[in-house]
């Protein structure tokens, strides 16, 4: 695919994995530097009223983002750039503020749990009605949309792939059918990235990351960003960030776009280790249930083959013997990491449940797995040494 809004100077052709590398770069001069400077000012001369593009103030904007937000804007194809902020959750946060106080939001009950702890604080702070629905189920969720008592949904928030569960969802339908309803459709993109999904191809109107896990990309930052379509929805988001003032640190946006500079090389590299990691852990005789898109039998297969432009690095896998051999494996991994978050270079894996703020209906014995550069061999001798190990039921014996 090719990007319709290039970065300044960019060529319209270019793909995103050169994107990545050209976008945000400061503008050509003999002796000028090749990457942003970093900028570590709270405040800017200012005399009168500023022109709204001269900085004046660091909560309110900082030259130390844009080249991030307009590398970011780029990729995710949108007309505007991106506005960066202090975490994924600030941006979520921000997104879901588009519901009026009384009004009606739809999001997916499996999905990232402190989104769901945050529509239920919005339930109850805002008198927000809440609507968990199966996002994989398209008619489910667009009667849901729609309401029983004619009065719509005014978001419909999409996770897809789900965290953790990695449904897949239909997003031209629910998109389209979010619309004819009158709501508006915001996309989490954080798992899949811009470089295999870009939810405004679908006509998503808002799109949010947590830039912490695959953009920055090195589990150094926690940072977030939010990008829309509409001038007035990008304008309300602006003026949630400065209102909250949820905003992020130069340095950290600085790592991040460093991180971005190789987000492509990364993302290939960890999707082909993801599918060939899946692969064997699904002929794995210890092992009760893998869920990985890009496997044939996975239920989200054939849509993500449809939509996406690879599979992601994230594995569901069910080690056979519940809970405890699921604790007994992340006990006995060597190499992979026992954490939480995702995105990073590095393997990491947890046991979703041990959250007790978790969704009740993902299985107890749910290993989340992000998988990382490393060498696939590695990794897979890492796993599969501590699953030979699993006295199913209990511990893993020591070798
Ligand atoms: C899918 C998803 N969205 C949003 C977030 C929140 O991002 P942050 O931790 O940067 O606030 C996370 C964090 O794990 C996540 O997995």
């Amino acid at each position: 695919m090719t990007s319709p809004t290039p970065s300044a100077g960019i060529p319209h052709t270019v793909s995103p994995s050169t994107l990545v590398v050209s976008a945000g770069r400061p503008e050509r001069s003999p002796g000028a530097s090749l990457n942003p400077a970093l900028t570590l000012s709270s405040t800017y001369v200012s005399q009168g009223v500023p022109a709204a593009d001269e900085p004046m103030y660091g909560r309110m904007d900082t030259p130390a983002w844009h080249a991030f937000e307009e590398a970011l804007g780029a990729l995710e194809g949108g007309p505007l750039p991106a506005l960066v902020f202090g975490s994924g959750m600030a941006a979520i946060a921000a997104a879901l503020s588009l519901v009026p106080p009384g009004g009606r939001l739809v999001l997916p009950r499996h999905c990232y749990q402190v989104t769901l702890g945050y529509a239920a604080d919005l339930a109850e702070r805002s008198g927000v009605g809440v609507t968990l629905v199966d996002i994989a189920d398209t008619d489910a969720v667009l009667a849901a949309v729609r309401g029983d008592d004619d009065r719509p949904a005014d978001l419909l928030w999409v996770e897809t792939p789900t965290n953790p569960m990695l449904e897949v969802a239909d997003l031209p339908a629910l998109v389209a059918g979010a619309h004819e309803a009158g709501a508006l459709v915001g996309v989490d993109n954080t798992f899949a990235t811009p470089l295999v999904q870009r939810p405004f191809e679908h006509g998503a109107d808002v799109v949010v990351h947590s830039v912490t896990k695959y953009l920055a990309g090195h589990s150094d930052v926690v940072l977030g960003a939010a990008l829309a379509t509409d001038p007035a929805l990008h304008e309300r988001l602006h003026a949630y960030r400065t209102m909250h003032g949820a905003i992020a640190g130069p340095f950290e946006v600085w790592l991040a776009l460093r991180g971005l500079r190789t987000l492509a090389l990364r993302v290939e590299r960890a999707q082909a280790n993801a599918l060939e990691l899946a692969r064997r852990l699904a002929e794995h005789p210890r092992v009760a249930e893998v869920r990985h898109p890009g496997l044939p039998g996975d239920p989200g297969h054939a849509r993500a083959a449809a939509l996406m432009d690879g599979y992601g690095a994230i594995i569901g896998l069910r080690p056979a013997g519940g809970p405890q051999a699921a604790d007994a494996l992340v006990a006995a991994v060597r190499l992979w990491v026992p954490a939480t978050s995702l995105g990073g270079v590095e393997s990491t894996l947890e046991r979703r449940r041990r959250f007790a703020t978790e969704s009740v209906t993902v299985p107890e014995d749910l290993l989340r797995l992000s998988v990382g550069i490393e060498d696939v061999e590695d990794l897979w001798r890492d796993l599969a040494d501590a699953l030979d190990r699993l006295e199913v039921g209990t511990s893993c014996v020591s070798r």
